[in-house]
C-alpha cells in the first residue's frame, strides 16, 4: 500500500484519488473546501499559499500529485497557486526526513505559444506570451530544482462530465470558429488525465515530461460541426472574433503512449459521444 497526497484535490484529484484508494491504497486530498473531496479520500483542509496551514499534513507519503488550480484566470490567483503553492509544498517536503519518491505536477500545454498549427512534442520549445503559461512554467522550474524527483504532465483542454461549456454554447447556436486560418485545440478527456497520472505512478522511472493529450488535434471548426451534428445544433457560424481564444497547434501524446498508457477516448469522438450519452441519460 502507497500513501499519497493529492495537493488541490479537485475533478482530476477526486478521480485519481478515488481509483487510487479502490486499489488499496491510503489517499489524502487537500483543498481549501474538502468536504466536496472523491470516496475513499481523507479530507485535508488546507491552503497551498499559507505554510502555516501545511504543518500537519501526514508523514511519509510516497506520491503528491499537484492538481491544484487557479479558480480565477488573473495573475495573482495563478501565482498563488502555481508558483507560490509550489514553493511552500517543496519547502515543506524537501525539510522531511523522508522524502516523497515523486511528485507529479499537472501543468498546461499552454506553455506552448506556438500559433502556426506547428506539431508539439516535449522537445519543443516552451517560450509562453500569457501570464497564465509564464506562471505555470515557473511552477514546473520550481519542481525541477528540487531535490524530489518530479514529473510535469501538461495537458490540453480537459473535457468530459461537469464540462458542458462548450456543449451548451453549440447547443444555443454561440459558439463560433475564426474565419480565416485552420485552428487546430488540443484536449484530453478528465478520464485520460487521471489515468494518465495513475499509469505514470506505477512506471518505475518516469521521465521528468510528458504531453498529456488525445491523439488527434482537432481544428475548432470540424469539433463545432461535428458537436452540433450530434446535438441537431444549429450550424457554427465563422466569426471575426472567435467565442475561445486558445492557442494553435498540435500537440503530440506520443511519449506517453509510448510509456504504455492506452487512452479511454482516443479521440474527441469517443469522448464526447460518452459526455453526450451520460448528458442525455440524465436528463
Ligand atoms: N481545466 C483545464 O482545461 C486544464 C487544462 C490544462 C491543465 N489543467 C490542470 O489540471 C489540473 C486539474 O484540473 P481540474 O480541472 O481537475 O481542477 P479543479 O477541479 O478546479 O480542482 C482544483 C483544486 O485545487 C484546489 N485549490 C485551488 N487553490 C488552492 C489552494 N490555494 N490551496 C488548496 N487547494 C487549492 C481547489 O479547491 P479549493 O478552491 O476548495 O481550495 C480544487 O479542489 C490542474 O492542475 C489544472 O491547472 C487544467
Amino acid at each position: 500500500m502507497t500513501r499519497v497526497l493529492i495537493a488541490g484535490c479537485g475533478d482530476v484529484g477526486s478521480l485519481l484519488g478515488t481509483s487510487l484508494a479502490h486499489e488499496d491504497h491510503e489517499v489524502w486530498g487537500l483543498s481549501r473546501n474538502p468536504e466536496s473531496v472523491g470516496l475513499g479520500i481523507r479530507p485535508i483542509e488546507a491552503d497551498l499559499a499559507d505554510p502555516g496551514s501545511l504543518k500537519g499534513l501526514p508523514a511519509n507519503i510516497d506520491f503528491i500529485f499537484y492538481t491544484a488550480a487557479a479558480g480565477r484566470r488573473d495573475e495573482a490567483s495563478y501565482r498563488q497557486v502555481y508558483v507560490e503553492g509550489v514553493r511552500n509544498l517543496l519547502t515543506l517536503f524537501e525539510r522531511r526526513r523522508v522524502a516523497p519518491r515523486r511528485i507529479f505536477f499537472t501543468s498546461s500545454t499552454s506553455v506552448y505559444a506556438q500559433e502556426q498549427g506547428e506539431q508539439v512534442d516535449e522537445s519543443s520549445p516552451a517560450l509562453p506570451q500569457s501570464f497564465a503559461g509564464q506562471l505555470l512554467l515557473e511552477g514546473e522550474e520550481l519542481f525541477r530544482a528540487s531535490q524530489i524527483p518530479c514529473t510535469v504532465l501538461r495537458l490540453g483542454a480537459i473535457y468530459g462530465q461537469g464540462r458542458a461549456g462548450l456543449i451548451n454554447r453549440v447547443r444555443q447556436g454561440v459558439a463560433n470558429y475564426r474565419d480565416d486560418e485552420v485552428h487546430y485545440t488540443n484536449r484530453m478527456h478528465r478520464i485520460d488525465c487521471a489515468g494518465a497520472l495513475r499509469h505514470l505512478m506505477g512506471m518505475p522511472d518516469p521521465e521528468e515530461l510528458y504531453i498529456g493529450v488525445d491523439q488527434e488535434p482537432v481544428s475548432e471548426r470540424e469539433l463545432l460541426f461535428w458537436l452540433a451534428e450530434q446535438l441537431g445544433a444549429p450550424e457554427p457560424q465563422a466569426a471575426a472574433t472567435p467565442s475561445s481564444r486558445s492557442g494553435n497547434k498540435r500537440c503530440s501524446s506520443e511519449r506517453l503512449l509510448k510509456a504504455g498508457y492506452r487512452l479511454r477516448y482516443p479521440t474527441f469522438r469517443e469522448g464526447f459521444a460518452a459526455q453526450l450519452a451520460e448528458f442525455k441519460g440524465s436528463v
